[in-house]
């Protein structure tokens, strides 16, 4: 499928580009993961040709399957692109409500707001993609002490939800954060409204299963939604 989508530029950034990964990708994708940052956040580390090759061929298959789309984010430079982070989009099932995101970026272009843009850009295509497929909110979750993690997060749009207790894999507590479908859904206004009005009102809220055992949540901690930096020790 060849898919692309545009971040566009910020006054300060140039506009970004996502689209599916290539087999070309291979070697800039090894160049990403030497780093010691990445690595320590992953369980599929990328650090061979054949795992570069791996991530590349599960990249196709989730495309072709239309379950998981994964997204290379370029960055124009002087001389063409280059690779600055990963968007995943996973668990797209029809009829399920719910659906997961995760990323990456480089750690050379870390720290120049990459990683919400990229991730506004492929929600906003989520939601128009899946909407008759019945996608309703994405979620997106990460360990407490990955406070870069929890401000991207926050700065797309998805709401902190509740903690999530430790359990293997993973080691420590973590939050989920949530971004709801706008209502209506994108391309489909309801009689008497004109594009543009509540784009961004979030859509009337449903039951949903859930990702993950409701006994591992530990639940809300006080305070408004959407403002766990402030009130979790574990995101700054
Ligand atoms: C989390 C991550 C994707 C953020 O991507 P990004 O493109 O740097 O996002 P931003 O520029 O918006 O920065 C987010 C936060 O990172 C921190 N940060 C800022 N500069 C940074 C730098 N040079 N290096 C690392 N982190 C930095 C800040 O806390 C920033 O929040 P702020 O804007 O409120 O100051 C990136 O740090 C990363 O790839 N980490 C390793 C993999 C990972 O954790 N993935 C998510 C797993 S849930």
């Amino acid at each position: 499928m060849s898919i692309v989508l545009h971040a566009p530029p910020t006054p300060s950034a140039p506009g970004l580009l996502l689209r599916p990964w290539r087999d070309g990708d291979a070697e800039a994708l090894l160049a990403a993961y030497r780093d010691p940052v990445l690595l320590s956040w992953t369980r599929n580390p990328v650090t061979t040709p054949a795992e570069a090759r791996a991530f590349l061929r599960r990249s196709q298959q989730g495309w072709a399957a239309g379950r998981r789309f994964s997204f290379a984010v370029l960055e124009p430079t002087p001389d063409g692109q280059r690779l600055v982070a990963h968007v995943l989009l996973k668990e797209v099932t029809p009829g399920r409500p719910y659906a997961e995101i995760g990323y990456w970026t480089v750690a050379s272009a870390r720290g120049r707001g990459i990683a919400p843009r990229a991730v506004d850009a492929v929600s906003d295509w989520a939601f128009a993609r899946f909407a008759a497929a019945g996608l309703t909110r994405l979620e997106l979750l990460h360990q407490v002490d990955n406070p870069a993690s929890c401000r991207v997060a926050e700065k797309s749009g998805y709401v902190f939800e509740e903690v999530l207790r430790a359990r293997p894999p993973f080691p420590r507590d973590g939050h989920r954060h949530v971004r709801r479908r706008p209502w209506p859904a994108p391309g489909h206004l309801p009689a008497g409204r004109s594009q543009g009005q509540g784009h961004r009102d979030a859509e009337p809220e449903q039951p949903i299963a859930r990702t993950s055992d409701p006994s591992l949540r530990v639940g809300r901690p006080p305070g408004p939604p959407g403002m766990c930096a402030a009130r979790d020790p574990g995101c700054r």
